[in-house]
């Protein structure tokens, strides 16, 4: 296709876009000048954020991250370190965005104990020739009677998308040993999982439609999906406990438009689902014995919402991207361009809170408050952490916070290192 043809065809999207989808799409499209260099809730930016590196600048381009937890037996956390997923080749290789040149450059998972130098995970007994470009991850507690945690990733390999399967002990951290791979149809475009047990999980599947597709209809008919914000991904739950079967899929939340982040409460009765091109977060009420999902809310972001992880006391932390076609310019090289990044906290609200500041004043001191963009819904208490405009960190792809010191944790997809703030 021409690239004048591309430009029309994406105008014409983006317009229709706008008047079908109103607010959820005036809210990425439409750019906002005033972002910041750096905003942090808890304090000056510059004093309390500060971006980690390893020694030879290759953590970068991280989709995810997730803590992993030691606990002890009574299931009480005694320990924790974080565990990155990235892909510096991104650029070449990125099958959600684009674009589709170089898969052979290889990702990798890493991991942060906080305060130390981030150290690259070896990918032991991983098969020769098999590509790696991580994406979602989660992992299972250590616990103390098991010698090692099952560790999940999405992986966007050449010829379709997998899940791997790996095992981590706690006491070589830096090693992962390859177990299997997940593949099949029903892995259309996996993005985001999160562990029901040390072998099954919910999986989000962010497009039906993907560039995976042959010609110009890989070229045309994600990004149709993705402008207008069609309803057509969902999510599954995956059931992998049987080592020598294919694994057992369920759709548990089905037409969800770019079905993004998904991560459970920490007491196990609620499921958060991130709707990337609508701008929300989908809440569902689980039940535990059978994994099935039903929505119980919906909650708007100012931003289109990527990874969801809840803190320990219940807050669900929300990254995501401001500025849609910022993203776009990155992901295709443009020059001088920097996509703003903004990370959020939605904690339910208890009764004698509710109503508290309603109306225009909510997030007040905040550089752009997301009450110029969405409305308050009842119930649920949305709150800015961290926003930039991409100078001071760019792409926020996932926020983690860690409930016992409120120290913030930020990847973002195009930028390098992982932003560290402390309260
Ligand atoms: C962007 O640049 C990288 C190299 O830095 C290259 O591999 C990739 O193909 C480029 N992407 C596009 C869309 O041109
Ligand atoms: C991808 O598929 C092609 C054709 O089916 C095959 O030749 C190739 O080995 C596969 N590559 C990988 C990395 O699996």
């Amino acid at each position: 296709m021409k690239p004048s043809h591309t430009w029309a065809i994406v105008t014409a999207l983006l317009g229709f876009a706008l008047w079908r989808n109103g607010r959820s799409s005036r809210n990425i499209l439409l750019p906002t000048p005033d972002f910041p260099h750096g905003y942090y809730a808890e304090g000056s930016h510059n004093g309390h954020c500060s971006v980690v590196k390893d020694a030879s600048n290759d953590m970068k381009f991280c989709e995810d991250a997730v803590f992993w937890e030691r606990v002890d037996g009574s299931g009480a956390a005694v320990n924790k370190v974080l565990l990155l997923s990235c892909d510096p080749n991104r650029k070449a290789w990125n099958t959600v965005m684009g674009p589709l040149h170089d898969p052979n450059p290889r990702g990798a998972l890493w991991f942060y104990d906080m305060g130390a130098e981030p150290r690259r995970i070896a990918l032991e007994g991983y098969p020769e020739g098999h590509d790696f470009h991580p994406l979602g991850l989660d992992v299972y507690p250590s616990q103390p009677s098991q010698p090692y945690s099952n560790l999940f990733v999405v992986n966007h390999a050449r010829n379709g998308s997998t899940i791997e399967q790996f095992t981590l002990s706690w006491d070589a951290p830096d090693r992962a040993r390859w177990v299997r791979t997940l593949s099949g149809p029903e892995l259309v475009a996996p993005n985001s999982l999160a562990l029901t047990s040390p072998t099954s999980f919910y999986l989000t599947h962010d497009h039906r439609f993907t560039r995976r597709l042959p010609g110009v209809l890989g070229k045309t008919l994600p990004l149709a999906e993705s402008i207008l914000a069609l309803p057509l991904g969902w999510a599954t739950h995956v059931n992998a406990e049987d080592p020598d079967a294919e694994a057992a899929h369920t759709t548990v939340a089905p037409y969800v438009a770019f079905a993004n982040g998904v991560a459970i409460s920490p007491d196990g009765t609620q499921v958060a689902v991130a709707s990337t091109t609508l701008c929300e977060i989908l809440f569902y009420a689980r039940d535990p014995h059978t994994q099935a999902l039903s929505l119980s809310a919906r909650v708007p972001t100012p931003f289109a919402p990527d990874n969801l992880v809840f803190d320990a006391r219940g807050a669900l932390i929300v990254a995501g991207h401001p500025h849609f076609q910022s993203v776009v310019a990155v992901a295709e090289n443009r020059t001088g361009v920097s996509a703003p990044s903004w990370v959020v906290s939605i904690t339910p609200e208890s009764g004698a809170e509710h109503g508290k500041g309603e109306g225009a004043a909510w997030e007040a001191g905040v550089p752009v408050p997301a009450s110029r963009k969405v409305p308050r819904v009842p119930g649920y208490e949305l709150r800015t952490l961290y926003q930039s405009d991409g100078s001071a960190f760019s792409s926020s792809s996932t926020g983690l916070r860690d409930a016992e010191t409120g120290v913030l944790y930020i990847v973002g997809l195009y930028e390098e290192g992982l932003m560290v703030c402390t309260p």
